[in-house]
Parts: structure tokens; sequence; C-alpha cells
């Protein structure tokens, strides 16, 4: 069986406009991305801003088109299906985007909205059955009494309130997969944990999968105990494993500076010196002007020279993958800096 979803070698460049003196660009947002995702499967994307997650995202929901290698749909290329075929993947791969007010009509009611694509998709009939399937969907995402939201307009609503109205419109089309790109982070914090269990919760109910993309770790190990984690940087893949073994365990040196800057990510690793990672410069580098070899090569502390030669692809190891090339030599090093630590 062909994975529900699957990434091959997949990437894109976008050309930016010209005029105003401006010249032409091309940013190459994402490079040579290979992912599958599986039926019932969650993970976590996650990476700081810049670096392709939500471009990922719209490549899997079909918003963006390649512009390098493919993306299936049950093992079929997306962009070649039709009728029907074309129907089942726009419904099955939803998206719940960041911005929810942007993501609903602002001239219409709850119910004008999400009525809409139930009974063009001929999932119901009329508007009385749109009415009692939403009401359903509602009391699913806790916002009751279900008949006071549908009439609302989006402005009338809090930002976790329309956070969960686009979960409820991305589960009337009983999706197999949804995208959830930075559902919490434009949410008020004392709302994020409770937004977050509810996507558990209609995960289990309605076994669909996720992919959530987050600049948050915190979130990820939350929403993501389970699953898997891919960490990206300036538009790659630089590592994937089970999320556990990933946080316990980073390989890629970027991963563990990332894990090491954020408390909660590891409580435990906290306390050991030799998480600590200090790198050489702070800056991102531009995508319009990539260094040779490793990107992360200006800022890695353990930098040799094939580093600025070559460009490491990921490769399995540790149960994952890693896109270093001195990975086995750092981790070495790290766990005898470990024991060291931990006998003096
Ligand atoms: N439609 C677009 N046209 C041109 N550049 C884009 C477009 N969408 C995203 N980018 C660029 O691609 C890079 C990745 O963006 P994005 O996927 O939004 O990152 P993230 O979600 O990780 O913050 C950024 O440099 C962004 O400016
Ligand atoms: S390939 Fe080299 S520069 Fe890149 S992360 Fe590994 S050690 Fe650092
Ligand atoms: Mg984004």
């Amino acid at each position: 069986m062909p994975p529900l979803i699957e990434l091959k070698n997949a990437g894109i460049t976008f050309s930016t406009g010209s005029g105003f003196g401006r010249k032409k660009q091309r940013i190459q947002a994402l490079t040579n991305v290979n992912l599958s995702i599986g039926t019932g499967e969650i993970i976590a994307v996650v990476g700081e801003s810049g670096c392709g997650k939500t471009t990922m995202g719209k490549l899997v929901v079909g918003i963006h088109k390649p512009t390098e290698g493919q993306v299936l749909y049950s093992g079929r290329d997306i962009w070649s299906l039709k009728g029907r075929d074309y129907d089942e993947y726009r419904m099955a791969v939803q998206m719940v985007h960041q911005d929810s007010y942007a993501a609903l009509n602002p001239n219409k009611t709850i119910f004008q909205s999400l009525s809409l694509p139930l009974m063009q998709h001929h999932i119901v009939k009329n508007e009385a059955g749109a009415l009692e399937k939403l009401s359903g969907l509602l009391l699913d995402v806790g916002l009751t009494p279900p008949e006071i939201f549908l009439e609302k307009y989006p402005h009338q609503l809090s930002g976790g309130q329309r956070q969960r109205i686009l979960l409820a419109r991305a589960l009337s089309m009983t999706p197999k997969l949804i995208v959830a790109d930075e559902p919490v982070s434009m949410v008020d914090v004392s709302m994020r944990i409770s937004l977050l269990s509810l996507m558990a919760r209609m995960k289990e109910k309605y076994q669909v999968s996720f992919l959530y993309i987050t600049h948050d770790l915190g979130t990820a190990r939350y929403i993501a105990a389970q699953g898997r984690i891919v960490v990206m940087y300036l538009g790659r893949m630089i590592e994937t494993n089970s999320i556990g073994q990933a946080i316990a365990h980073p390989m890629h040196p970027y991963f563990h500076a990332l894990i090491s800057a954020v408390p909660e990510a590891n409580p435990k690793l906290r306390s050991e010196y030799a998480m600590q990672l200090p790198l050489r410069s702070l800056d991102m580098p531009n995508l319009l002007n990539l260094p040779s070899g490793c990107k992360f090569n200006p800022r890695c502390p353990y930098c040799k020279e094939i580093c600025t030669q070559q460009e490491p692809q990921p490769r399995p190891l540790n149960g994952g993958l890693v896109a270093c090339h001195l990975a086995e030599e750092i981790l070495a090093q790290r766990e005898s800096e470990n024991k060291a630590a931990t006998l003096s």
C-alpha cells in the first residue's frame, strides 16, 4: 500500500516580481524533501521562521505546485489527478491555517461559510442537512450551543473559537490528513493547551493523520508525543526521528542547539552541561545567498573542510535520518563529554 502522502525529492523555487528598480529574484524555499505520511500518523514539522514549513504544508495540500520532484497521494501525483480522483484528494487533505481571521470570509456567517463546501461536495443534500452535520461538529470542537456560533460572523469570535471553527471546517470533509500550520501561535497562551488537546482528541476520534507545523518545540512535543518530528533548516530536512528519540538524543548540531535553547523541551538534558551548544554565529544565512556545502556550516561549531565543500543529504542513523557529515563523530564526542561531566 502506498503511503497516504509522499513528498518525493520535492522542492520549490519562487520567482519574486521585478519592477520599481528591483531585480527578479529566485528563492529556493524548499529543497529535495522526501517524506511519507502514513494513515493515522502524526508528524511535527519544526524550524525557525522562514525555513519553509508553511511552503511544505502548502505543497501537501496542493496550494503550491512543486518546481522539482512530486507530491503523491495514495501513490499518484496530485497534479495529474482529475475529476473524481482530484475531488477525493481535495477532500481528504485539509489545511488549518495559522491566521484564522484571514481564513474565513468576514462577510459570511460561520454557517454560510461552512455549509457551502458541504453542499458543493454533496456531503449533505440541503441546508437542513448542513445544519445537522455542522451542529454535531461544533459540539465536537467544544462550541456550544452550536446554533449561536453558526450565526456569528468571524469578527464576533475569539482567536481560539475561530481556530475551533477551522478545525470543524476541516473535519466536515471527513479528511484523512489535516495540515495544521501553527494553529495555536495566534491564540492566547491560556487557550493553547485546550486547543492542542482538542486536536489530539479529534485525531483519535476521526482517525485522521496530522502534519503539525510549528516553530515551538514545546507544542510539537505535546501534540506529537507518539509521533515523528521533522526538523527543517533553510528549506532542507536536516533530521527526522520519533519525537522521544529526537529530543532525548538530537543528532544534528542545529537541532541540538535548538533544544538547548528551549528549557521546557527537555528538562533532563538541560541539566547536562554538554547539552549547551554555543554557535559560531547567531545569524541565519539568507536564502538568496546560501553558503556552499552544508547550509549550517557558518554557524556550526563542529564545521570541518568537507562541510564547506559538500552538502550532506539525509541518511539513516539511530532509527531516524540526519543530514550531517560528522554526526557519528559528534554523537561519540558528546557521549564522552556527558560521561566525564557525570563522573566529575
Ligand atoms: N509565495 C511566495 N513567493 C516568494 N517567496 C515566498 C513565497 N512563500 C514563501 N516565500 C519565501 O520562502 C521562504 C520560506 O517561507 P515559509 O514557508 O513561509 O517559512 P516558515 O513557514 O517556515 O516561516 C521565506 O524566505 C519566504 O519569504
Ligand atoms: S555537516 Fe558539518 S557544518 Fe553541517 S552540521 Fe554537520 S558538522 Fe556541522
Ligand atoms: Mg509559516
